[in-house]
């Protein structure tokens, strides 16, 4: 469990729909049918709380943030950041997204042909740069490498998953590496508060970006704005949720992309077609890229488990839960599972293709969970990873090197454990 959760995950657990864990605190019930995901997810979701363990994990030091806010406050917050991630706003990101992912092939190319990287850690580049210029499309204001290394040491504090969450110890136990993070925390809020200082000073027509969505959005209901409490901690739980989640989602696709010439071709050709007309319709024309996309986010969910607690008494299939209870809902075990999948390690786009998509069922596919804490960043993250895997594949040959050992590692996110070293060449104009 502490080298990589993924290891506890033996063979019964991708045939059974249930099984019940006796852990030292708490009965724990491992769920993976699809009318039982149903019912804590959405259904029933009241009587699941996130539980305090994947609070603590998943939301270090971002207390104020939607991504673990409860009750009322996650209800307003959620009214009021729903347009932010509108589908109509999303699209308009179409500009930024592809300026991140040119200049990532703008350094590429400068480095010349077969250069060997880790596409792996490139890919948090990219992504952390989509993020920057989608909130503060007029620039962090900062040195941008002195925030990249505060967000590794934010996930490097936050990202091994504590034994002594996982055991149920007290919240009051010190953590190791917490001073660290407070630390952290303290420069992330002078750097996001200097720049809503910047901007409510200057800007006669303000820019279209997330900041500027964050600081005008009014609750539809009650008509209150967030307070720069809330603003700055959503700004910091967008970076934390949608920086290596969406990165790993590239790495994974690469990887994949890698071991098949049929759907390398597939993509590159697409690409090479689509990219060519770059409007805000251009990540809905990659369908075959986005097959892919899902394909590796069934494959190598980055978020590997999800958690909940129970509240009250209630019937999962035949099993009764009690109250206090840990409901865990792993996407990788579902989206792997022997019942609900043909040829479920199979790498295979097609299933994601616009025709077959109809047939997955809903609750067998849950990369960005499902009900209302569902991934607020869903379609922002497909649209990301859409444009710049097409880019770098039209512009790329991406090859793994001979002996690379890529293993998935459960650390916040599902990464490939030793990177993903590869050969970059420029790929001739097709
Ligand atoms: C491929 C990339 C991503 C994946 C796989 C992913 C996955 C998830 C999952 C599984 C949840 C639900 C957790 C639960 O139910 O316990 C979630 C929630 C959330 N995600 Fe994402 N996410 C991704 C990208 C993003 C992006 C780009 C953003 C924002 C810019 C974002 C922001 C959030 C927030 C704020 C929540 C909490 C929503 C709520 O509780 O109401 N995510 N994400």
């Amino acid at each position: 469990m502490r080298r990589n959760p993924l290891e506890c995950w033996s063979a019964d657990f991708f045939r059974q729909p249930i099984v019940k864990l006796r852990l030292p605190f708490t009965d724990t019930f491992v769920v993976h049918d699809p009318r039982a995901i149903k019912r804590v997810l959405m259904d029933n979701s009241e009587n699941y709380p996130k539980d305090t363990i994947q609070r603590r994990i998943l939301s270090s030091g971002l207390s104020d943030g939607l991504l673990s806010v409860e009750g009322k406050r996650w209800e307003m917050q959620r009214r009021t950041l729903a347009p932010t991630f509108a589908p109509r706003t999303v699209t308009s990101f179409t500009k930024p997204m592809l300026a991140a992912a040119n200049e990532l092939a703008a350094k590429w190319t400068r480095m010349g042909s077969g250069a060997t990287l880790d596409v792996a850690a490139e890919m948090t580049l990219v992504t952390l740069n989509v993020l920057a210029l989608t909130i503060f499309s007029d620039g962090i204001g900062s040195d941008i490498d002195e925030f990249r290394m505060a967000m590794n040491a934010y996930f490097g504090v936050i990202g091994r998953i504590g034994a002594l969450d996982l055991l149920g110890v007290p919240k009051f136990v010190p953590r190791p590496g917490h001073r660290r993070l407070r630390a952290t925390m303290t420069y992330f809020e002078a750097v996001i508060d200097r720049i809503i200082d910047t901007r409510s000073r200057g800007h006669a027509s303000p820019p279209n970006d997330l900041l500027t969505l964050l600081l005008r959005s009014p609750d539809p209901s009650t008509g209150r704005q967030l307070g720069l409490k809330e603003i700055r901690s959503n700004i910091l739980t967008f970076l934390s949720a949608g920086h290596e989640t969406t990165a790993n989602t590239l790495a994974w696709s690469i990887f994949l992309l890698s071991q098949s010439a049929e759907w390398r071709s597939r993509v590159v050709t697409e690409a090479a077609r689509e990219l060519a007309n770059p409007d805000d319709e251009l990540a809905a024309r990659l369908t075959v890229t986005r097959a892919v996309i899902e394909e590796a986010l069934r494959l190598y969910p980055p978020i590997a488990a999800l958690s909940r607690m129970a509240r009250e008494a209630d019937r999962l299939g035949d099993l009764m839960v009690g109250p206090g209870a840990l409901i865990v809902i792993a996407p990788y075990v579902l989206h792997r599972h022997r019942e609900l999948w043909d040829r479920p390690d199979a790498f295979d786009p097609s299933r994601f293709l616009p025709e077959a998509r109809g047939a997955i069922p809903r609750f067998a596919y849950l990369p960005f969970g499902v009900g209302p804490r569902t991934c607020i960043g869903a379609s922002f993250a497909l649209q990301e990873a859409t444009i710049v895997l097409a880019t770098l594949m039209r512009d790329f040959e991406m090859r793994l090197l001979p002996h690379a050992d890529v293993q998935p590692l459960q650390r916040i996110t599902l990464r490939p454990a030793h990177g993903l070293p590869m050969t970059i060449s420029r790929r001739s104009a097709p």
